[in-house]
């Protein structure tokens, strides 16, 4: 039977390629972002490439709209095995520059998100049988480099990424009697529009970057879904609670 994935903030960047990759890996694919029009775009090449997929608009940061978009890709596609929370914003900020306001909405996204994502997967994951301690769901969460070593000038994303490390751990412990797995992928300069626009509030080019990575490359969206690529797979179906570093040599745990 066809596997079902949903991917949240799949519009562009590191979604959009995960969510490329699952299709093309077999994967029906609900393209969930709060950007509809690049949902529809992606939804559409998956399907011009011969893929299975669904656009969905959906602010991850309200618990009825994860709630929600969850259900329709259960219903549209008659299943449900993966969510990928990929949705996230990435601020760059000093620690006197942090208000009341970006505490909410960066944790409200980054953190909030995946509570929320978990708690609909989960309602889908109840519904489906089981054999024996199968693994019958994944769940598959985005942190960062900087969600493992604190970032200079980045107070709220990284207290936001170690906070999503938190929860990996947590449900991975909760839910593994349920034959649910949950991990995450941390990756490090990843050439998308939010890391563009981080390298452009700090004043530098992305090249810059290059100097801190062992690998001494940028990475493209794609090192970083293939890694989810296996997350997703039954390859992994013996990991739960941790963190990937995909990051071409950043940190070393
Ligand atoms: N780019 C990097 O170098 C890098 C490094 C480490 C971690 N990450 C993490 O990877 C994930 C993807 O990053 P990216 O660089 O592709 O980001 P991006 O900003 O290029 O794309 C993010 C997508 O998420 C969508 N989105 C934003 N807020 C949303 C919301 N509330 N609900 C639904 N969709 C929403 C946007 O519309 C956009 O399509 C993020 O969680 C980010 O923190 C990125």
């Amino acid at each position: 039977m066809t596997k079902v994935a949903m991917v949240t903030g799949a519009g562009q960047g590191i979604g959009e390629a995960i969510a490329k990759r699952l299709a093309k890996a077999g994967f029906a694919v609900s393209v969930a972002d709060l950007n509809c029009d690049q949902a529809q775009r992606v939804a559409k090449e998956i399907r011009d490439a011969g893929g299975q997929s669904l656009a969905i608009e959906v602010n991850v940061a309200f618990r009825d709209q994860m709630f929600s978009a969850v259900e329709q890709t259960a219903e549209h596609f008659g299943s449900f095995d993966v969510l990928v929370n990929n949705a996230g914003l990435g601020p760059v900020t000093p620690i006197k520059d942090v208000t009341p306001e970006m505490f909410d909405s960066v944790m409200h996204v980054n953190v909030a998100g995946d509570m929320w994502g978990l708690q609909a997967a989960l309602e889908q994951f109840e519904k489906k049988p089981r054999q024996g301690k199968e693994v019958i769901g994944k769940i598959i969460n985005a942190t960062s480099q900087a969600g493992v070593r604190g970032n200079k000038n980045e107070l709220l994303y990284s207290s936001s990424k170690f906070a999503v490390r938190g929860l990996t751990q947590v449900a991975a412990r909760d839910l593994a009697k349920q034959g649910i797995t949950v991990n995450a992928y941390a990756p490090g300069i990843v050439d998308t529009p939010m890391m563009r626009k981080i390298a452009e509030d700090q004043g530098l080019k992305m090249s810059d970057y290059e100097s801190l990575i062992a690998l001494n490359k940028l990475s493209e969206p794609d090192d970083v879904a293939k890694v989810v690529e296996f997350l997703a797979s039954d390859k992994s179906d013996y990991i739960t609670g941790q963190t990937i570093l995909c990051d071409g040599g950043m940190q070393f745990e």
